[in-house]
């Protein structure tokens, strides 16, 4: 991993002499679920901190007997307890009378809705367990799951959890292989999928690129299909089961099986500075926990909330936060299949008002791409509702923070800016609503109990005003347990660079009063519509296209997604250079790994800028794409190469 001291965003000095901030509301405060007075009794006794709540808020079959079991970097908490993640999330609700409550307003893309009451939701799931249990899956045997943003999608994680089955939620966005890849990866048993979803008012299909992936995973017996759009499929005999079907026909009666406290809840993929993804391991009662605290401090959620956090549950934040945390918290929530776009600009303004949502979480990326629109179209409604919204995914930066709080927010909502990653599970730095003095841009505090730092290059604590990197100084109950079959892989990400701390791969920095400023990746991973995808991973792709010799991969500052991706690609010998190739090329990008990743800059290139050693200077090549004087060149092996490129420089864009 090559790790670069970061430089702080000039964005972010200005704003620091700005020194805009925001006090919490009076009135606010009154209400408020969280107090300051939970950082100090956090801090007084961390393990007893989380204690305390585990035996509150989570109803335990058996009750753990240790606390925290910390072998650097192994942790096991709440040992000895039994629990089961379905039961906390749906039955015990019924139980105490609020069967009726709705747990998911679900609106799909053309406008068809439903409401699934946490009644509905204990049907749905046990009959969907079942259905797992008919097809031979028990406790501990992995379930991949590919499917849109439909209720059948937190439905099928509920019911593999009800019965021990990890679940791993692939992102419909991704491609077969991508699929395939993960599939064989946790060798999952079963995959449950869906014959394709809505997307900007397009059919988009995904059982074909199950079909695909399925060619190739000896471990798949059986597929169960969700009907979302009705479009043919082929279905194989013996292997596809039509979810209307094998689900229908089921009891409506699973017991949860209560399980370990460590016990495997679910694999979910996430991009490292490698090309392989790396299968994230997240347990059972920490993760509930932690999850469903941070929820309810966070977001200041109350029983009658309308929440809606807008993301997709194929990432974490969707499986933290619109799945387990609410769920487990008996929240209402919002589930929209589409595009913000579709069919115009105010479908979410539109969703807001319908549904008078009160607590929004989205991405900054999303807030842009509205600030861009221009607020004519959140105007056109009543958003009178929302009094708490979040960002989550990358750095917000000051004017987007602005513009979400005076036009989506009234002047009025809070803001909370909540950093943490698929690994940490939980939102670890954060302001508290009613708390925290925000400042625009900021993730201000780590949140009580976690005790997070900037540090040097040698690990030493950087002080107040200065920059370094992100680390985490002890352990956290909804904390990664490792990677999937890979040990050594986990220490050497997160524990090896930093001794006895986490490092999380981002730069940061902390001003005279203490706040943190995200800055950003330090690695080679880019952060694209706030999600990370790895710049190895994107030049594997390109490689692998016959025309291709060598590439390398950078992110392109975008006022949009953050990141853009920018490709230079060396071409083989008997190759010409053409817009037609790079097309060829970025559409190869998106069938080997997902849309997602398709280059929006792509240049062919003579040669590429490397050190004597032969590593590419990936940052002479940021400076190329974002067309910048560059930076030193003194270790270049071949100074004339950059001029080559300059001089041929005009990238095709998308
Ligand atoms: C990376 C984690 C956690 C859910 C979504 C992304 C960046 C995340 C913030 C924030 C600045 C942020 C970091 C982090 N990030 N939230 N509030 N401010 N940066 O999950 O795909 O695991 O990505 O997203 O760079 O390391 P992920």
């Amino acid at each position: 991993m090559s790790v670069e001291p970061s430089s702080p965003s000039p964005e972010i000095e200005n704003l620091l002499a700005e020194s805009r901030t925001f006090p919490p509301d009076p009135t606010f405060a009154a209400q408020a679920n969280a107090k300051a007075d939970l950082y100090e009794e956090a801090e007084r006794d961390f393990e007893a901190f989380w204690a305390k709540r585990a035996r509150e808020r989570l109803d335990w079959s058996k009750p753990f007997e240790t606390t925290l079991e910390w072998e650097l970097p192994f942790a096991k908490w709440f040992v000895g307890g039994e629990l089961n993640v379905s039961y906390n999330c749906v039955d015990r609700h019924i139980e105490r009378g609020l069967g009726d409550k709705v747990a998911y307003h679900w609106i799909g893309e053309p406008g068809d809705t439903r409401t699934l009451t946490f009644r509905d939701l204990l049907r749905e799931v046990s009959k969907a367990a079942n259905a797992l249990k008919e097809l031979g899956v028990e406790k501990g045997d992995r379930v991949a799951i590919y499917m849109p943003m439909i209720p059948e999608l937190p439905i099928a994680m509920l019911a593999c959890a009800r019965i021990g089955a990890p679940h791993t939620v692939v992102f419909g966005g991704f491609s077969a292989e991508s699929l395939s890849g993960r599939i064989n990866d946790c060798g999952a048993k079963v995959l449950l999928t869906a014959d394709g979803g809505y997307r900007r008012g397009k059919e988009v299909g995904l059982k074909h690129h199950a079909d695909e992936a399925l060619a190739s995973t000896p471990t798949v017996e059986a597929a169960i299909v969700v009907n979302r759009t009705g479009h043919e499929v082929h279905m194989v005999d013996g292997r596809d089961h039509w979810w209307h079907d094998i689900v229908e026909r089921q009891s409506d009666d699973c017991p949860p099986v209560p399980v370990e406290s460590e016990h495997m809840l679910y694999l979910l993929y996430t991009s490292g500075t490698t090309a392989k993804p790396k299968g994230i391991l997240h347990t059972t009662a920490g993760y509930l926990l932690g999850t469903s605290f941070t929820h309810e401090a966070i977001f200041d959620v109350k029983p009658d909330d309308v929440y809606w956090c807008a993301a997709d549950i194929g990432w974490v934040t969707g499986h933290s936060y619109i799945v387990y945390g609410p769920l487990a918290n008996a929240t209402t929530g919002i589930l929209y299949e589409g595009a913000p776009d579709t069919p115009a600009w105010d479908r979410w303004w539109q969703i807001i008002e319908d549904y008078r949502v009160s607590i929004l979480y989205c991405a900054p990326t999303a807030i842009r791409a509205f600030m861009k629109q221009g607020e004519a179209w959140p105007r056109k409604h009543d958003l009178s509702s929302l009094r708490v919204l979040g960002s989550v995914g990358e750095p917000i930066n000051p004017e987007a923070w602005l513009w979400y709080r005076e036009h989506i927010g009234g002047g009025r909502a809070p803001i909370v800016d909540t950093w943490w990653q698929t690994e940490t599970g939980q939102i670890l730095i954060t302001p508290l609503p009613g708390v925290t003095t925000t400042k625009p841009g900021s993730a201000t505090f780590p949140f009580p109990g976690i005790d997070a730092d900037v540090v040097d290059g040698d690990g030493n604590s950087v002080p107040r005003g200065g920059g370094g990197y992100l680390v985490l100084k002890r352990p956290w109950p909804a904390m990664l347990r490792g990677i999937h079959g890979d040990p050594e892989r986990y220490f050497e990400t997160y524990w090896k660079r930093f001794p006895g701390m986490y490092f999380a791969g981002d730069g940061a920095k902390r001003d005279e009063d203490g706040y943190f400023w995200l800055l950003g990746r330090v690695d080679d991973v880019m952060n694209v519509a706030g999600h990370r995808i790895s710049t190895t991973e994107v030049e594997s792709a390109l490689v692998d296209h016959r025309s291709v010799a060598e590439a390398a991969v950078v992110g392109k500052k975008d006022d949009i997604s953050g990141q853009a991706i920018f490709a230079f690609v060396i071409l083989r010998a008997d190759q010409e250079p053409s817009d037609a190739l790079a097309v060829q090329l970025r559409e190869h990008v998106a069938y080997v790994i997902g849309p997602i990743a398709r280059p929006k800059f792509l240049m062919f290139v003579p040669d590429l800028p490397k050190t004597r050693s032969g590593k590419i200077m990936r940052r002479l090549l940021r400076d190329i794409a974002e067309g910048r004087v560059l930076g030193d060149t003194t270790t270049l092996a071949d100074t004339t190469v950059v001029d080559t490129i300059r001089e041929n420089s005009g990238a095709a864009e998308e």
